[in-house]
């Protein structure tokens, strides 16, 4: 299952999300948060979508903006979930069924499988997104590389308009 646009629809997609990180007088989180919500509306089988963000000191991430119902888990430690793992080991992490995992943080019971791909800005593991869906097996290949452009347009941007983001 999963992403079922066309590669061109993504770019699509990618141009939109440029253009709302190029907004002016928006906050960082108020862009994230357009991001969320456009991601989630182009995609049906996306039922949350949210960014986190981490802080190194405490090795806590922390809920920046998101698209879908609140959730209780605003601060992750580092290790705890699929976000915490994601935050220690750097690397994209694809749930088809989150009932297999012992190490898992439940934010709402409808949710079936899960996306964790980080934002890597110059190698350092900055945040991530995180994407719940209602189906099961509900991302593949497509999904992990349209995730992956997305985190590569708000790293460089965060990078090269020198963004701090209040990581609290
Ligand atoms: N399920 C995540 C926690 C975050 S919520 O999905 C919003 C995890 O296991 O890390």
């Amino acid at each position: 299952m999963g992403n079922n646009f066309p590669l061109e629809s993504n770019q699509k997609l990618l141009s939109l999300i440029s253009a709302l990180l190029e907004v002016e007088n928006s906050s960082m989180e108020t862009k994230l948060t357009k991001i969320c919500v456009l991601l989630k509306k182009e995609n049906k089988t996306y039922d949350w979508v949210g960014f986190y963000f981490s802080n190194h000191d405490t090795k806590t991430l922390h809920l920046k903006a998101f698209a879908g119902s609140p959730t209780d888990h605003n601060t992750i430690p580092f290790g705890k979930g699929i976000c915490g793992q994601v935050a220690v080991s750097n690397k994209n992490f694809v749930v088809d069924d989150v009932s297999s995992q012992e190490n898992y943080i439940a934010c709402d019971i409808n949710v079936k499988s899960e996306i964790v791909v980080p934002i890597l800005v110059n190698q350092t593991n900055i945040g991530q997104i995180d994407i719940d869906s209602n189906t099961i097996n509900a991302f593949n290949q497509k999904d992990v590389l349209l995730l992956e452009q997305v985190n590569n347009l708000v790293g460089n941007y965060i990078l090269s308009n020198n963004i701090s983001i209040n990581i609290t």
